[in-house]
């Protein structure tokens, strides 16, 4: 017998269609893939470098469980020289990836039966997580019909009713939006009235456009210390996805359980992968400036050919490196869902892109431009002729 929550966990529901296009390849053909959720650039050189040199320093060993204190330190110097505010040394720690500092926050906060408030569309793992750990997610729209926009008011009814936690995805995967900071402030002062956390996942911080400021939530409103988590990644920033380093800022009674948790659990990231994420920062380069100027050229381009398609509803994005296109309007009685669609596409055309569904929202898709210009640009001529059926 299994146990009750993992049986209610969802397989991805994009998995068939990656094995379809698995399944392409090995026949010889040639598939767009618009659907990864990692860049495609490699790790910069200089990262790489540091991470052999920990390994042929000896740095092959357990660390502490809640990582190196060099790098703690590192992140609190960025966070600080970024965001302008400085967290304490007990109030972060590093983990493998931050998909786990997700789920660590959740198993450390929740009980059974919490209401977790997650806007639509959300990140795939939130609501899986949150269910693991025997509370509700509750999810909310931020699809206005014909943008997305993160306003506190339409999240007030639930948070008036009571809730635990907020998940914010800033900027969001996947509709590349970022909270603003009018919207933010609210959202914190409704934390410390109504009493929840705010987890803030800033996977994507560093990668945003056009000069787009990102509200930093304790200078925006300091009075919600005790009520904000933020979650990052060295994942997309450094393109380090394989390196698995994550990191965690919150108040210092969390870091400490979360720090129990990891220590019986995963124990400290890998040691070598710690020392590349402590050079990532300490020795950043213009590469990876150069990849975020890289993405907003594409995300222009492809935008810009997306919205030439009829009866198409986009929202620009502001950062991370995704697009999320309204599609309903454009196949309906064509198609029966987006995922029905996502289908077609792969089967007549080649190219992988992922349906809405996978997101909560059906009527939309997601298309990664974390892929070639070519790649970009075919893939999207092939969804407008796969539109028309
Ligand atoms: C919004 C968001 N949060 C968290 C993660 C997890 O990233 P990682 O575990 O590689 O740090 C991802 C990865 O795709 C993501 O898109």
């Amino acid at each position: 017998m299994l146990n009750g929550r993992i049986k209610n966990l969802k397989l991805s529901s994009t998995l068939a269609l990656v094995l379809k296009a698995n399944e392409l390849r090995e026949k010889g053909k040639k598939v767009i893939s618009l659907s990864v959720g990692e860049p495609d650039f490699p790790t910069p050189d200089y990262i790489k470098e540091a991470g052999i040199k920990a390994i042929k320093n000896g740095k092959t060993r357990y660390t502490p469980a809640s990582g190196i204190k060099e790098l703690k330190e590192a992140l609190i110097d960025i966070y600080e020289k970024e965001q302008s505010y400085r967290f304490d040394i007990n109030e972060v720690m590093v983990h493998p990836g931050s998909k786990f500092s997700i789920f660590l926050v959740a198993n450390t906060i929740l009980s059974e039966g919490d209401r977790v408030l997650i806007p639509l569309p959300y990140w795939v793992s939130y609501p899986e997580i949150i269910k693991f750990t025997g509370a509700e997610p509750v999810f909310v729209n931020s699809w206005n019909g014909n943008e997305f926009y993160y306003k506190y008011e339409d999240y007030e009814k639930e948070i008036k009713k009571g809730i635990k936690l907020f998940i914010l995805s800033s900027p969001s995967n996947p509709t590349g939006i970022i909270m603003k900071k009018e919207e933010l402030k609210k959202l914190l002062k409704a934390a410390v009235d109504y009493d929840f956390y705010l987890l803030i996942d800033e996977c994507y911080r560093r990668i945003i456009y056009d000069g787009a400021t990102y509200p930093s939530p304790l200078k925006v409103f300091p009075e919600a210390k005790e009520r904000v988590i933020v979650s990052g990644s060295f994942s997309k920033t450094f393109a380090m996805t394989g390196w698995r380093i994550g990191f965690t800022f919150a108040p210092k009674e969390i870091i400490k359980y979360m720090g129990v948790l990891q220590s019986h659990s995963t124990s400290n990231p890998a040691t070598p992968s710690q020392y590349a994420a402590l050079a990532a920062l300490t020795e950043e380069k213009d590469e990876v400036y150069k990849m975020v100027g890289e993405y907003q050229r594409r995300r222009d381009m492809a935008f810009d050919l997306l919205r030439k398609i009829p009866k198409i509803k986009i929202t620009k994005p502001e950062g991370a490196f995704y697009l999320f296109p309204y599609l309903g309007e454009a196949i309906k009685g064509k198609f029966n869902s987006t995922y029905e669609f996502t289908e077609y596409l792969i089967e007549k055309y080649h190219v992988v892109v992922v349906p809405g569904e996978a997101f909560g929202l059906e009527g939309f898709i997601r298309i990664s431009y974390a892929a070639s210009e070519d790649d970009i640009k075919e893939g999207i001529l092939k969804i407008a002729e796969a539109i028309n059926g």
